[in-house]
This record gives structure tokens, C-alpha cells and sequence, in this order.
């Protein structure tokens, strides 16, 4: 078995105003903690909007949760004339210690390609936290039978601009690009499939260090329903969740199959 330890991470997208998000997490940690919880044998994670950050950092510090957080995307510049950008800075200073990179919906309504994403990861790492680069193919690239190659582009497009120390600290998110939000799950082999494939990527530019070090997530209809299944995968280190990261109660299920 392997050595990394899960990560459950939940993005809420644009859902939920700061009052609504400290509701969430309030409910959250006190359903963990009456579960017993075990924070060491899987990591929990929020990615809140970026107005909701500092309220979620003043709970965390507070009731001193080993829930943690990050944002959704990042700034690739440090500051400036920069009208409503964020900087990496400015996250890390909120408690973060990831930020989402690269996730589909960014990549279709906002200019974020290759060279922007390698971009926001280097900013990341600089500002101390870890990127959860997001990768996966369309319906259409599957139907053509290249998804497989397409995720693995995509990642290999990231990470031939990273050193090895930096490559360890990424954690990657293979959601395709069809299950996401659609209750179309792919099935715990295609998952894994994806998953090994990314892996050996890794294996062949930075060796067994980093190949056995990243986490590997997979997105795209994550429900109570299907998570032990695909835990069970070998190269499936946890998950990207979306619409079930909403209902605090289905979350909690998540968390406690994985
Ligand atoms: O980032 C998570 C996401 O894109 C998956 O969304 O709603 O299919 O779980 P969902």
C-alpha cells in the first residue's frame, strides 16, 4: 500500500457567502469531531471563495481545526496594477496551503493556458503552498480514444518547466472534463488508468522520489456512492469533490469512506 496519505478536498466553486461558508464549516468539523476523525490517516480540505478565506482562517485558528483550506486560482503576478487580482502572497498570508490550478471552468471562461498555468504554479510554490493542478480530458478526446495521452499532455506541459523539489510539492487532479457535474462517474479502472498513466509520466522525468510522493485526485461526480471504489484504486490518492462538497452532511460520508 501506499504511503501518501489521502486528501479529500472540496471545492465549492462560486457557492456560498462567507456567513454561509463559516455555517459550513462549523457543521463540518463538528460532525468530524463526533465521528472521531482521524485528521493523520486523511487530510480534509475547503476551497472557498476568496471572500470567504479570512472567515474560515479566523474559525480554523480559533477552534484550532485540522480542517485546511485554499483558494480556487491564483494571480501569476506578485503585485500591482493588477485590478482585481489576487496574489499568491495574499492567499499564503490567509493560512492556505493550496490553491486549485488550472481547473477546467478556469481554463474554458477565463485566458488560462499552458503558459499561465505553469505561471500560477511557480507563484504558488514561491508563496509556500502546493498547487492542485487540475487536469482531464473532453468527451470528445475520450471518444477518440487519446484521453489517456491528452491528461498526461497536459500534466507533462506543467511539469517539464519544475525541478524535481518543486514537482514533489504538486498535487494533480484528474477530472474529465465529462464527469464533471454530470453524475457520469468514470469507473474506478478508467480512474486509475489515468492515474497510473500520470504517475509513470512523473516516474520517467523525475524518478521514484516524486512518481511516489504526488498525490493523485480524482474528479468529476464524486459521491458517498462511488468513493470507496475508487479509493480502492492503487494510484487514486483521494478526491477533487464539487456538487457533493455543497451538502455537509454528504461530505462527511466522504470523508469517513475514504
Ligand atoms: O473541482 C471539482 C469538480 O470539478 C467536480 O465537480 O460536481 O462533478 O463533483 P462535481
Amino acid at each position: 500500500a501506499s504511503e501518501r496519505v489521502p486528501l479529500v478536498a472540496g471545492n465549492w466553486k462560486m457557492n456560498f457567502d462567507h456567513l454561509e461558508a463559516t455555517y459550513f464549516v462549523q457543521k463540518f468539523a463538528w460532525q468530524l469531531r463526533d465521528a472521531h476523525f482521524d485528521f493523520r490517516r486523511v487530510e480534509v480540505a475547503l476551497f472557498p471563495s476568496f471572500t470567504s478565506l479570512r472567515s474560515v482562517e479566523v474559525l480554523v485558528e480559533a477552534d484550532k481545526l485540522k480542517i485546511r483550506y485554499g483558494a480556487q486560482s491564483v494571480s501569476v503576478t506578485d503585485q500591482g496594477a493588477f485590478t482585481g487580482d489576487i496574489s499568491a502572497d495574499m492567499i499564503a498570508h490567509l493560512g492556505c496551503s493550496y490553491v486549485i490550478i488550472g481547473h477546467s471552468e478556469r481554463r474554458k471562461y477565463h485566458p488560462e493556458d499552458d503558459a499561465n498555468i505553469v505561471d500560477q504554479v511557480r507563484a504558488v510554490l514561491a508563496a509556500g503552498m502546493q498547487p492542485i493542478l487540475c487536469v482531464g480530458e473532453s468527451f470528445e478526446e475520450r471518444r477518440q480514444g487519446i484521453e489517456l495521452d491528452f491528461a498526461v499532455g497536459q500534466v507533462h506541459d506543467v511539469t517539464r518547466d519544475l525541478n524535481e523539489a518543486e514537482a514533489a510539492k504538486l498535487i494533480i487532479a484528474y477530472e474529465p472534463v465529462w464527469a464533471i457535474g454530470t453524475g457520469m462517474v468514470a469507473t474506478p479502472e478508467s480512474a486509475q488508468y489515468a492515474a497510473q498513466a500520470i504517475r509513470d509520466d512523473l516516474r520517467a522525468t523525475f524518478g521514484d522520489k516524486v512518481a511516489d510522493t504526488v498525490r493523485i485526485l480524482y474528479g468529476g461526480s464524486v459521491s458517498s456512492k462511488n468513493a470507496v471504489e475508487l479509493i480502492g484504486e492503487p494510484d487514486v490518492d483521494g478526491f477533487l469533490i464539487g456538487g457533493a462538497a455543497l451538502d455537509v452532511d454528504e461530505l462527511t460520508r466522504i470523508c469517513r469512506l475514504t
